[in-house]
């Protein structure tokens, strides 16, 4: 196991009627606040109520800014921006989804920041301040509530980029499981797909004893297997959402990658994706990762193994070691393509063409090969999309 430190700040309040706290949460960082927020389903829900009561009854006084787009674009983060500075905001209240804290996180940034936003996001630039955010959680997918990470697309050539800091981890994360009843079957099965390839990042890895990270990681994958469909069968059930929505927070919240080192390059090989396509994080994610996992397996055939044996009750009795991981990757297969995702581009309603996946594959890897687990250059990652088809 290496050696690591761990902090995660971000407070958790957790449950039913929860979102009544969060004016009391906002207060004590500032009583100005932008208020952001997606494309209308808080309001259609009735969730923006009860949040704007609190925020009232605390004297919180804010600016809303709504119309954030999944794969969140830079031009709405321009106009955060320029609202908070001309109306002397200090703080962001995010409530929505992934797309929505990220913009959020992304405003922070920009605010105490002479020059562009997008700086960061297409350099390694250091964040040295950002505006604290506060999160309102409506869909449990991206892990964005208690991450240091903002994933920020650039409309101007499709390029979907992210920063790492600890200044932009969110201040609190207010989640209400109930919140979650009025997800699309859609959204709730790719939240699954991206809750578990977070877990998945940090599974695959060749640092040896880490068996006890192995074991949380492989209990987060189970709980997300075994209530997915539940939740889909069953939109209104709390036992499933509750379950899903703190394992989903726990998936990324950077637990699961302590004492190892983390792959992401079936992240970074999605991004392209959804960056290029406008597909949907975790839908491409079903695809990027198995056929990540069928490039790389042979690597390290026995982690695989153990992840077929672990979560997928695989019977290594019945195999030998190279055929149970691949009964591993074929089981992940059928589950996505259960809960009714995508696992080929084929897929998907947009046709991707040879030469786009050559431009995917250049610009993926145009800082270097990605992964840890095993690095790839852009020839791997368009073997990647390839294997993909
Ligand atoms: O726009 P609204 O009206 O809010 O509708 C959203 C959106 O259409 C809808 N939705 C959300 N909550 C709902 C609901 N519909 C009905 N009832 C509810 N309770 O769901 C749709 C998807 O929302 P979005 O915020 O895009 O989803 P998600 O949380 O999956 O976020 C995806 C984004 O997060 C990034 C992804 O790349 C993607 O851009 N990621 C961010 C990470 C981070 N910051 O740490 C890590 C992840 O790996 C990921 O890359
Ligand atoms: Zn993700």
């Amino acid at each position: 196991m290496q050696n690591f430190t761990f902090q995660n700040g971000t407070e958790i309040v957790f449950g039913k009627g929860v979102e009544e706290k969060t004016g009391e949460k906002v207060k004590q960082f500032s009583d100005r606040a932008l208020f952001l927020y997606g494309q209308g389903s808080i309001k259609e829900y009735g969730i923006y109520e009860g949040v704007v009561s609190s925020l009232e009854e605390s004297g919180i006084e804010t600016v809303e800014l709504g119309g954030v787009q999944p794969n969140p674009r830079l031009e709405l983060v321009k106009k955060g921006i320029d609202i908070c500075e001309s109306n002397d905001l200090d703080f962001i209240l995010a409530v929505g989804g992934g797309s929505v804290i990220d913009t959020a996180k992304a405003v922070a940034i920009g605010v105490p920041y002479e020059g562009e936003v997008w700086d960061f996001y297409e350099s390694d630039r250091t964040i040295e301040q950002a505006l604290p955010v506060g999160t309102v959680l409506t869909i449990p997918a991206a892990g964005s509530e208690s991450s240091d990470g903002s994933v920020i697309t650039k409309e101007e050539g499709g390029y979907k980029r992210a920063v790492g800091s600890e200044k932009i981890r969110p201040q609190f994360a207010i989640l209400n499981p109930e919140f979650t009843y009025t997800l699309p079957d859609f959204q709730t099965a790719a939240g699954a797909a991206d809750i578990m390839s977070h877990v998945m990042e940090r599974y695959f890895t060749n640092e040896p004893n880490v068996d006890f990270t192995d074991r949380l990681g492989e209990g987060t994958l189970k709980t997300i297997i075994e209530n997915t469909p539940k939740a889909i069968e069953h939109p209104e059930s709390y036992g499933p959402r509750s379950q899903i929505m703190w394992a989903s927070t726990v998936a990324h919240n950077d637990l699961l990658g302590t004492g190892r080192e983390e792959d992401w390059a079936s992240h970074k090989i999605e991004h392209e994706l959804s960056g290029m396509f406008d597909v949907t994080h975790g839908a491409g994610l079903a695809i990027t990762f198995p056929a990540w996992m069928k490039y790389n397996y042979q690597k390290n055939v026995e982690r695989f193994a153990q992840f077929a044996v672990r979560v997928w009750n695989v019977d290594p009795d019945f195999f030998s070691p190279e055929e149970t991981a691949l009964q591993g990757i074929h089981e992940l297969e059928e589950f996505y393509e259960s809960i009714g995702l995508p696992t080929r581009l084929q897929d998907l309603e947009e046709e991707i063409s040879e030469d786009e996946m050559k431009e995917m594959a250049a610009k993926c890897t145009e800082d270097g090969p990605v992964g840890n687990f095993v690095e790839l250059d852009e020839t791997d990652v368009l073997k990647i999309y390839k294997l993909a088809q």
